[in-house]
């Protein structure tokens, strides 16, 4: 379950803000910008791909698409051989900002996803299960704005995990993080993924996160943009880049395609 396969996937906006309107011009009128450009790409079930590309190339879109949120202008998206065509309960999303919902409790929150399970016990053990895996236990009760940047994406976390889904998309859950809380995150999501084998999609800036989170690295580039290049990480966890020749040259082969010439 949540095997992934996209086909010739390409995505154009219609740039109306430049264009004189009126009530009647169609919604269609307008410069169109294109920006994915056939994409092919294959993921395995329980695979977990780290999607890196410069800014503004196209990864919330292609993530959203996946998603069914967006509709593509070509080609299709398949999971586990059905074409995907609409937004699912399996598919959960984590949003590149927050997204609880600041009048629930951390509880509240992470309930939210499994409200329709009838046996109270049941759910509420559940929910038990899942704010101890993101190590929020004793802030149950706790309203977001309660909890610091980084126990507030744990919560997100815990709220996606709690429905089970057969596949979740990250768009870039670590940014606004301190140092720290990152790093601490990145291993929670590497042990939670050992632990659970959902596949997991994951965008991020950072090209440390994608090569030792990954087995899979994607990386966009271009306006329109596609793929340049898409690799299986078979190293074994944990990596490191010092110890590692092939894992280094791999990240200075990654910086270079994304633009910096001196991988820091
Ligand atoms: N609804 C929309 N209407 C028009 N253009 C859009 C829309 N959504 C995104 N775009 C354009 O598509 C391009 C890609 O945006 P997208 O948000 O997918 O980039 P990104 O790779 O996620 O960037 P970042 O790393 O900054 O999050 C941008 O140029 C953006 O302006
Ligand atoms: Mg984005």
């Amino acid at each position: 379950m949540g095997q992934i396969r996209i086909e010739n996937l390409s995505k154009e906006y219609v740039d109306r803000r430049r264009q004189k309107r009126s009530p009647t011009s169609p919604k269609t009128h307008g410069r169109r910008v294109r920006v994915l450009d056939g994409i092919h790409l294959e993921f395995d079930a329980g695979e977990m791909v780290c999607i890196l590309g410069p800014s503004g190339c196209g990864k919330s879109t292609m993530l959203r698409i996946i998603a069914g949120f967006e509709q593509p202008t070509a080609g299709a998206v398949w999971v586990d051989d059905r074409r995907l065509n609409r937004p699912s309960p399996d598919h959960i999303f984590v949003f590149q900002h927050s997204g609880l919902l600041p009048w629930m409790t951390v509880s509240q929150n992470v309930e939210l996803g499994i409200r329709h399970m009838e046996d109270e016990k049941e759910k509420a053990a559940l929910i038990q299960e899942f704010v101890e895996m993101v190590e929020l236990e004793g802030f149950e009760n706790h309203y977001p704005y309660q909890l610091s940047g980084g126990m507030q994406r744990r919560a997100e976390l815990a709220r996606a995990l709690a429905v089970n889904p057969e596949m979740m998309i990250m768009d870039e859950p670590f940014s606004g993080l301190d140092f720290l809380t990152h790093m601490k995150m990145r291993e929670e999501v590497v042990n939670m993924h050992q632990l659970i084998g959902k596949t997991i999609l994951l965008v991020t800036h950072d090209i440390d996160d994608a090569l030792i989170m990954g087995d899979r690295v994607v990386v966009l580039g271009g306006r329109p943009a596609n793929v340049k290049l898409d690799q299986r990480l078979d190293f074994s966890h944990p990596r490191n880049f010092e110890k590692d020749e092939e894992l280094g040259r791999l990240r200075e082969e990654v910086f270079l395609m994304l633009g910096v010439s001196y991988a820091v």
